[in-house]
């Protein structure tokens, strides 16, 4: 599947009709994850076929991307039923088999699911709504999840302090792509305006 196509078909995944910001329910543009599952599947081969996790999975824009790339199975992770709502709804307008959902705390999961995912893709929550340090456990969780690699999108601006829990936690971690993401409307609680618009890192585990 091509790049272009891709992206058209996420723009057919219905987002969050009321975001809760407390939960940073902000959702990743078919563009990003266009972009980020093309990567992982044809630059690393990770998803077709495989087991895929995606924790803080929302409406399931990355999930139904890799269903669509033919993932073996691709389990989405979220603390809030609504956007699971809407994500089982997408799943049944996309008529996708290969794709499930589990309502949990990610910060709570430990090592219940240690290494029994090829690969976990995610979106995290960056940690700006009283929630510091919330995409460092989603980090965590993941990399205990993973048989494989872990792809994620995280805020350039944490690029050292993530290199450096890498390190302690003994992974090897890689930039493999800069986005510009544009946060939406209500999340603009920045004084300076063009400060909304984060370069996101996508990080390998
Ligand atoms: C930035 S959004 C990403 C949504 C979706 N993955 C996407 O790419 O469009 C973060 C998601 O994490 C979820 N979330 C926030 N805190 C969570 C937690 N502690 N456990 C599980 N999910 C959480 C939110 O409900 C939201 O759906």
């Amino acid at each position: 599947m091509k790049l272009k196509e891709l992206e058209s078909c996420l723009q057919q995944v219905d987002g969050f009709e009321e975001p809760k910001i407390l939960l940073e329910q902000y959702p990743t543009s078919p563009h990003i994850a266009g972009c980020m599952l093309y990567t992982i599947h044809n630059t690393y081969d990770d998803i077709k076929n495989k087991l895929v996790a995606d924790l803080g999975c929302g409406c399931g824009v990355l999930s139904i991307g890799a269903a669509v790339l033919d993932a073996g199975l691709c389990v989405g992770f979220d603390i809030d039923s609504g956007a699971l709502d809407i994500f089982k709804q997408n799943v049944e307008e996309f008529e996708l088999s290969n794709i499930d959902t589990v309502q949990t705390d990610v910060s709570t999961i430990g090592s219940s699911f240690a290494k029994k995912f090829d690969t976990v893709i995610m979106n995290p929550p960056f940690g700006t709504k009283h929630n510091q340090g919330i995409d460092m456990q989603f980090l965590k969780t993941a990399i205990s999840m993973a048989r494989g690699a872990v792809y994620s999108l995280h805020k350039t601006t944490t690029r050292d302090h993530i290199s450096k829990k890498a390190s302690d936690w003994k992974v090897k971690m890689e930039v493999i792509a800069e986005l510009r993401y544009d946060l939406p409307a209500s999340y603009k609680f920045h004084k300076k305006k063009s400060m909304a618009m984060y370069p996101i890192d996508m990080m390998l585990n």
